[in-house]
């Protein structure tokens, strides 16, 4: 299981963060094998070839870093990786290293191209980062032993290795870092269709009946991401089991979806009152977005990392240099009248 440290008490039911609830269902739902994974098409053709290739060669896997937003696979993906080359998979996250040593006591333990997964990558301190750049590219590290002027260094060799480093933030990796990664893979929002599979595939599992325009109503909710879908059709069916009579149909997932205040399009309150704010508070922006943020009372890293991809995909935010933007589509889904000298246009900006 892998949490967030600064998990909220009561987290919103759309984080995409991993929270507690979630650990055991992750476990049973993740798919072993490139093929079961849904969704990320381009990245799976592309890990496949370089999967078969350093098999073939008797190699480990180059180095792979994985970004993109929350929820979307990053774990489940780097497992499918060591159980393809038929490795082992350690899995730790930035924050968890906290000395340089920390980290040498993972890399000497690993056997011959095993995979560590370092989550958060871009949260590792610069001492522990410095310890990576050796060991990722010639296999060595370099301990200090004892401490002042009579301090010294010996090298040591690690065996074959994988790492798989994975961020929602890749801008925030120092170049250092980044350039020693030999396969960069963005995943992308999953689309309606991808997340109806993951659904239908996942009540299967978990034997909860589940008709197909369900499991669509539920996707349809899920702003693009594994976890909140697997999330919601949990919370789903106690609505079924509690007012209807144990499946998932399109009503009772609608029910259920409008009970816990997500709209039809998957916005939750958060999401609405962002927009509400750029509209109603800012004309319709441009608004910076620390200003954004301490209107709201949230995070400024909260609205960035969780509600922006979101509502970028669905056209409602846009991002100049001068501050975030509502647009006419934002305006027309929270039903606020667009003001008159906008013409029609579809356009950014206060209108
Ligand atoms: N469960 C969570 N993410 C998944 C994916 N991409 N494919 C199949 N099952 C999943």
């Amino acid at each position: 299981m892998i949490e967030t440290d600064d998990m909220e008490f009561a987290p919103r039911i759309i984080t995409p963060d991993n929270i507690s609830e979630d650990s055991d269902i992750e476990v049973t739902l993740r798919p072993q094998t490139l093929h079961e994974y849904i969704g990320q098409d381009k990245v799976k053709q592309n890990l496949a070839v370089y999967i078969e290739a350093s098999k073939r060669r008797g190699e480990p896997l180059d180095h792979v870093l994985l970004y993109g937003p929350p929820g979307l696979g990053k774990t489940t993906l780097s497992a499918i990786i060591a159980h393809e080359m038929g490795v082992n998979l350690r899995i730790t996250t930035g924050p968890a290293i906290e000395k340089p040593g920390d980290l040498a006591s993972l890399l000497t333990s690993l056997n011959d191209n095993d995979v560590l997964f370092i989550d958060e990558i871009h949260r590792l301190s610069r001492a522990v980062e410095e310890i990576l750049y050796p060991a990722m590219e010639d296999r060595v590290i370099d301990i200090i032993l004892g401490k002042g002027p009579s301090a010294r260094s010996i090298r040591m060799d690690l065996r074959p290795f994988t790492l798989i480093g994975a961020t929602t933030r890749a801008g925030q990796l120092s170049s250092p870092l980044r350039d020693r990664f030999g396969v960069i893979q963005r995943l992308e929002l999953y689309n309606t269709d991808q997340l109806t599979d993951i659904i239908r595939r996942s009540s299967m599992i978990l034997g909860i009946p589940c008709t197909a325009d369900g499991a669509r109503e539920i996707a349809g909710r899920a702003r693009g991401t594994p976890r909140i879908a697997n999330r919601l059709l949990k919370r789903v069916r106690d609505f079924a089991d509690v007012m209807g009579n144990g499946q998932i149909n399109q009503e009772i997932a609608s029910i259920a979806l409008s009970r816990l205040e997500i709209d039809n399009l998957g916005l939750d309150s958060l999401d609405r009152r962002m927009l509400e704010m750029i509209i109603k508070g800012y004309n319709g922006g441009p608004v910076g977005l620390e200003t954004l943020a301490s209107a709201l009372g949230e995070e400024a890293v909260t609205l960035e990392d969780v509600c922006e991809p979101f509502l970028m995909q669905l056209g409602f935010l846009g991002r100049t240099p001068r501050g975030r933007c509502a647009t006419n589509l934002a305006y027309k889904h929270l039903g606020i009248p667009l003001p008159n000298n906008n013409g029609g246009q579809l356009s950014f900006g206060n209108p």
